[in-house]
């Protein structure tokens, strides 16, 4: 049964914060808001509903309460070009009798297909048969986000395989965390995640899209803007010279960050490298002229000395604290005491209240790698065993990834 004084408690909250949010669009108050709104989204929902929708979910929600067969039906959508034939031809309005004559679909499939995509709010439906392509409709056709689409490939897998791979793997049931043994993905898939990419050039091409894409509209999540000192960045207080290295991107992929930052300060002096494994930077055909790519193993001595920052997005969660440990003194030796500060980027866990974001976040990351999103504490204890002090945790962006800075302590 529904709880009719929450749901008009939380209707009042909704109301309020939506006013709120007109007077002042802060990020912190479009977080609230957002909270709000889910708030109310589940007290209005029975519990069955509520249950019944959750066991459906899987892996991560690409776009908001995607389900598994919301899911499919979104990308056999996309698969038969019948999302881009909306945006083709859906601006004002299409009829799916012209998406089946665009697409050669059987226009039956067209409507039931649309009709899931329409609940789900990929597209609008303006009249019967009827549909208008809005803007998340315009942004699943872009090559990142399709290319987030077809990741669902490998993490479908894992959720129909999670319950046989618990009933074989003790270390979750003992006090121990799984650190070792086969993950869920490796139990699936039988490799490594890096090694699927290693061995698939297409999915690797799509993960390095899907990296590049993730942020790429959302200019508040870009690094500098969440690391207040690179204002300060001026060229007299950084090295010049050949030599100098102004930034190197670490694990960057295609270095969405690092491309990002060095077109908003073109001047810096100081090189900018990308580093990563061979199988993404030969991929990298057409890096900007005033970025070096290197192909480079983190687990080995970092050949670039004395750069400004070095910078890691999205790896340490990828790895075992042990590992962690590794990458980073694999780096310390490089670095100059007195100018030279690694910066992690990662979601940072509050110790209660995590956004579901992050909490989702951190179990993929186990499923994938036995690996897991980190408290600050916990990531001062991993760059204390390497040699480096936490020197600042600079503050959340809307996606909950925050900036440690650490440097070297001798
Ligand atoms: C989750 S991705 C993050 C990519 C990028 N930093 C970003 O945020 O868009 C992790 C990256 O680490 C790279 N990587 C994995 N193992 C590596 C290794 N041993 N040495 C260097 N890079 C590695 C992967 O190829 C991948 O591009």
């Amino acid at each position: 049964m529904v709880d009719i004084a929450r749901v008009r408690e939380l209707s009042a909250a909704v109301e309020s914060m939506v006013e709120t949010y007109a007077q002042d669009s802060s990020t912190e108050n479009y977080k609230q808001l957002q909270t709000a709104v889910s708030r109310l989204q589940i007290a209005a929902a029975s519990p069955v509903d509520t249950l019944f929708s959750f066991r459906l979910k899987v892996g991560i929600s690409l776009l908001h309460r995607t389900l598994v067969i919301g899911n499919i039906a979104v990308t056999m959508a996309m698969e038969l070009g019948v999302i881009d034939a909306l945006v083709a031809l859906g601006q004002d309005q299409a009829h799916a009798v012209d998406l089946a004559a665009a697409t050669g679909c059987e226009q039956g499939i067209i409507e039931r297909l649309l009709r899931v995509a329409c609940g789900l709010g990929i597209c609008d439906e303006v009249d019967e048969n009827t549909y208008r392509a809005t803007e998340v409709t315009r942004l699943l056709v872009q090559p990142g986000w399709k290319a987030a689409m077809s990741q669902m490939d490998l993490i479908y897998p894992l959720a129909s395989n999670a319950r046989q791979y618990l009933s074989t793997t003790p270390a979750y049931r003992e006090k121990q965390p799984p650190v070792s043994g086969a993950t869920l993905f490796e139990y699936v898939h039988g490799k490594s995640m890096w090694q699927v990419l290693a061995d698939n050039p297409d999915i690797r091409q799509n993960f390095d899209l899907w990296m590049s894409e993730q942020r790429r509209n959302e200019e508040e999540t870009s690094w500098q803007r969440r690391y207040p000192p690179s204002t300060h960045l001026k060229p007299d207080n950084l090295k010049a010279g050949p030599e100098a290295v102004l930034m190197v991107d670490v694990g960057g992929a295609h270095g969405s960050q690092l491309v990002n930052f060095r077109s908003q300060f073109p001047l810096l002096p100081g090189q900018c490298v990308l580093q990563d494994l061979p199988e993404s930077v030969g991929s990298f055909t057409n890096p900007p002229e005033h970025i070096k790519v290197m192909a480079y193993n983190f687990f080995t001595p970092q050949p670039i000395k004395g750069a400004r920052f070095y910078y890691f997005r999205n790896v340490f969660h990828n790895w075992s604290d042990a590992k962690c440990i590794d990458i980073l003194r694999n780096l310390v030796p490089a670095m100059d005491p007195d100018y030279s500060s690694v910066l992690i980027d990662d979601y940072v866990l509050p110790p209660t209240g995590a956004p579901l974001r992050s909490a989702i976040a951190d179990v993929l990351m186990l499923i994938h790698f036995n690996s897991s999103e980190r408290t600050s504490s916990h990531y001062q204890q991993l760059l204390a065993a390497a040699g480096l002090d936490l020197v600042a945790v600079y503050p959340k962006g809307p996606n909950e990834e925050a900036i440690i800075e650490a440097r070297r302590w001798w």
